[in-house]
């Protein structure tokens, strides 16, 4: 059989900046655990599983320096759950990536910001209930 595993990145969800509530994004932000393969800096489509309660969100990811608002070099993974305003906050989670939806971009302004990643709730919504997104959320609970 192929090995069609698919890429996780498990984590525990700390504090932010604060900014995505304020943004209508709030983000889950996650300092994966020590030694993970983080993947490459770009916007995500995945499902969030909370090993804790069993519980799984539909997500979208996003990876890398925040370079709209931020110049450092830290990199940030951070998940908007599509179906949840729950604090996470302390918890244990694990991101199941299902594709990328595109590179982390340096918008000019916030509002350009917030077009794009309703755009790309829109379409990780797509790629979720897609084949690919239902075996990827099968692997999850294997
Ligand atoms: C779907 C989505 C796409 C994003 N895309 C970008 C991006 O292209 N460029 C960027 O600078 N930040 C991007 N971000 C990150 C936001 O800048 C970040 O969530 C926001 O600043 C809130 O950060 P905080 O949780 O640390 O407060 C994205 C966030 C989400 C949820």
């Amino acid at each position: 059989m192929p090995d069609t595993s698919p890429t996780c990145l498990s984590g525990t969800v700390v504090h932010g900046a604060g900014r995505g509530r304020g943004l209508g994004f709030p983000t889950a932000n996650i300092s994966p655990d020590p030694g993970s393969d983080v993947p490459q800096p770009a916007v995500y489509s995945g499902w969030l599983t909370r090993p804790a309660t069993g519980a799984v969100h539909r997500a979208t990811i996003s990876i890398g320096t925040n370079p709209t608002f931020e110049d450092g070099p830290r990199i940030h993974t951070e998940v908007y759950c599509h179906d949840t305003s729950e604090d996470l906050y302390g918890e244990r989670v694990s991101l199941w990536f299902v594709a990328r939806i595109r590179d982390t971009v340096r918008f000019a302004s916030v509002d350009e910001l917030l077009l794009a990643a309703r755009a790309d709730v829109r379409r990780s919504e797509a790629l979720l209930d897609s084949a690919h997104g239902r075996d990827v959320l099968a692997a999850a609970f294997r």
